[in-house]
């Protein structure tokens, strides 16, 4: 059987795949049950530091090649997610990645201290989320930005690794995870969803409330794989949690292919029955077929 362990940032995983923010992890119970499927660590929905209401419905389409969600980070605040963590990472049995975001680095600092008192194996920093800010204000859409929140938490939370989430829909996401590495991130996940509409044209409007949405699902694959591809070319000894659109076995060795360390599984859990079980037996099958004894075999070259 291949070898499916891997590390990021010196937490251990037993295999690549991680649920991915947002995705069935709003409270304890969904991240320990994407764990029992098979998961090999999960991440928790964004939190703020106070409670977050989101948006108006419809806030979410479905189609067979691709999800538009404008959610609008809804989440409980801090405070409640402190106890959902604790319990996820008393009874998950794989790392807990806590997911925050803000408005302000000073607040980002804020948020990520106070979960840090629940032990999540490793913080994400939402910096990339393309449905609470005006077009091209995210944190992710300029290095300074990225930079500066980074910076702003790692002088507060020294003792949990620093991932940092990044948008696609930047001129360079390499310079900005270069960027990131330097002011002491400790890995970079890639990538958030890209900003996208759909249009109900007998109904002659957006089918979103917010009118625009993050497009995830298998659409947003060859997106991920060029995002994590240039991210592990900046920066070649950075753990990469790369994932977007990722729904089969092959499609998470396209992303280790890329460059990846691990492989966000988000929209799929939609697609598929049961798909932390099914893609990690696919991806073993795949790497049995192709003679790969362990993950690091199978990235490409160049
Ligand atoms: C309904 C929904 C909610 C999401 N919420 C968050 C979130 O709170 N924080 C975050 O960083 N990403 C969030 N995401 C983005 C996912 O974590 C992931 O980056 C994106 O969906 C691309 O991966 P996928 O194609 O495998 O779903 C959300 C995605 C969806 C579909």
């Amino acid at each position: 059987m291949p070898d499916l362990s891997t590390a990021l940032a010196g937490v251990k995983l037993d295999n690549p795949l991680v649920l991915a923010s947002g995705i069935r992890g709003n409270n304890a119970q969904l991240l320990i049950r994407a764990a029992k499927e098979g998961a090999g660590a999960v991440t928790s929905k964004s939190c703020s530091l106070q409670a977050r209401e989101g948006h108006a419905n419809p806030t979410a389409i479905a189609a067979p090649t691709y999800m538009l969600n404008a959610i609008g980070l809804s989440n409980p605040g801090v405070e409640a997610e402190i106890e959902e963590i604790r319990e996820a990472v008393k009874k998950a049995g794989v790392p807990v990645i806590a997911s925050v975001f803000a408005g302000s680095a000073e607040d980002f600092a804020a948020v990520a201290a106070r979960i840090a008192v629940a032990k999540p194996a490793i913080i994400e920093l939402d910096i990339s989320c393309p449905n609470v800010h005006k077009e091209g204000e995210m944190f992710s859409s300029s290095a300074d930005w990225a930079v500066g929140v980074t910076k702003a938490i790692k002088q507060k939370v020294r003792s949990i690794p620093l991932f940092v989430k990044l948008a696609p829909n930047v001129p360079d996401i390499g310079a900005i995870a270069k960027a990131c590495q330097t002011a002491g991130a400790d890995g970079i996940t890639a990538i958030n969803t890209m900003p996208a509409m759909w249009i109900d044209v007998r109904a002659k409007r957006a089918v979103l409330a917010n009118q625009y949405g993050g497009l995830s699902g298998p659409a947003l694959l060859p997106v991920a794989l060029r995002c994590v591809h240039s991210v592990r070319k900046a920066c070649p000894s950075i753990p990469i949690i790369g994932g977007g659109g990722v729904t089969s076995g092959e499609d998470a060795a396209r992303m280790l292919m890329a460059g990846a360390n691990a492989v966000s599984i988000g929209s799929a859990v939609w697609y598929r029955q049961n798909a932390f079980g099914e893609i990690r037996q696919e991806l073993a099958g795949f790497m049995k077929e192709e003679g790969f004894h362990k993950l690091p075999e199978i990235r490409l070259e160049g």
